[in-house]
């Protein structure tokens, strides 16, 4: 297998606050890009109009370099329809349903994980987005709230609407997002869903995509998150097994660009900063001395300190780390 041409599909994950839309399409100037994305949660809201500000991640009029799947957090089916119809207006075809955000604030109002154990709350969404999505539904779960049988049990509700595809991170609601994925849990979902399944958890390495493709030969398709984040490169090194080399000057101009874009577009130098250092908190792990890196790049006060920090790392740059080092990480 290391050596013939990976064909799987390679999705993006949704990072809020990462994964963002100028991540997204200067990635994919910068590295191979993903096949696809979806997009970080857009939560339903009481009322017909829908503010623009939150859809602008998503407006392909913003440009859009890789396809988007626009991504919904919620539990009533009359706000999902809103904004599903907000979607259509802007030409989206597809979109999907959060049922996986761990955080309990989030999951004891019923919503991401949550639903899951309100079949009929789940039930309702399910069937509204599959009515009013021309080019498909889908769906984004974890295997459960505490235990990891919850996905297994709730599969014959997912079973019987037309969805486009099931997204599954390996892990219960309750592991947040440490701790191992759990493959036995895992397989018995697969086995059960009749509907494509895309994995998720924790893939770093082209190793990780190999034993996990070894283990699960009939899954194509396969969402990558904090793996992207970490390092900007995986979605290459992946597809191609001569692994080609990780450039510094690459990753330095996609970091001068994602700096310069998100001074363009967000309000104020501290969402600037907390934007770069959202990043910085996944990407330092990729680096030689990343501790180090990450140390000097946290305490950064102003985009200026941020820029000398940055321009100084790649000055004296430390190199990439090696694969082990990456193998394996959780949260
Ligand atoms: C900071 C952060 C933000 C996330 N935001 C979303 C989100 O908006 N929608 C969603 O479905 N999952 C979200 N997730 C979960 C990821 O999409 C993914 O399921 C999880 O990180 C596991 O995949 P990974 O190991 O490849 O990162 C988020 C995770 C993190 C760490």
């Amino acid at each position: 297998m290391a050596d013939t041409a990976i064909t799987d599909d390679f999705c993006l994950a949704p990072l809020r606050g990462v994964t963002v839309r100028a991540f997204r399409n200067l990635h994919a100037l910068w590295f191979q890009p993903p096949d696809r994305a979806v997009a970080p949660f857009i939560p339903t809201f009481a009322g017909a109009k829908v503010r623009p500000v939150l859809l602008k991640d998503i407006d392909p009029g913003l440009g859009q370099a890789v396809p988007v799947v626009p991504q919904v957090i919620g539990k009533d089916a009359g706000q999902l329809r809103t904004l599903l119809h907000a979607f259509k207006d802007m030409g989206y075809r597809c979109a999907d349903l959060n049922a996986g955000c761990p955080y309990p604030f989030v999951t004891k109002k019923g919503r991401g994980a949550g639903l899951m154990r309100d079949a009929d709350a789940f039930a309702r969404l399910l069937e509204t987005g599959c009515e009013e999505m021309p080019g498909g539904f889908s769906v984004k779960v974890r295997l459960g709230m505490d235990t990891p049988d919850l996905l297994a049990r709730r599969l014959g509700l997912i079973n019987a609407f037309p969805l486009r595809e099931v997204t599954v991170h390996a892990r219960t609601a309750r592991q947040m997002y440490g701790g191992t994925v759990l493959l036995d849990a895992f397989a018995e979902a697969l086995a059960l869903c009749r509907h494509p399944v895309v994995y998720n958890g924790d893939m770093r390495t082209r190793q990780d995509y190999l034993r996990l493709k070894a283990r699960f030969p009939g899954v194509t398709h396969w969402m990558i998150g904090r793996g992207v984040a970490i390092d900007p490169f995986l979605i290459g090194r992946i597809r191609r097994g001569d692994a080609p080399a990780r450039e510094a000057a690459r990753l330095k101009g996609f970091l001068d660009d994602y700096v310069a874009a998100n001074t363009e577009e967000l309000y104020g130098p501290a969402s600037v900063l907390g934007r770069m250092k959202e990043l910085w908190g996944y990407l330092h792990r990729s680096l030689c001395q990343g501790e180090r890196v990450w140390r000097s790049v946290r305490v950064c006060r102003t985009v200026d300190e941020y820029r000398r920090v940055v321009e100084g790392v790649f000055a004296a740059f430390p190199g990439f780390a090696g694969d082990e080092e990456l193998c394996g990480i959780g949260s």
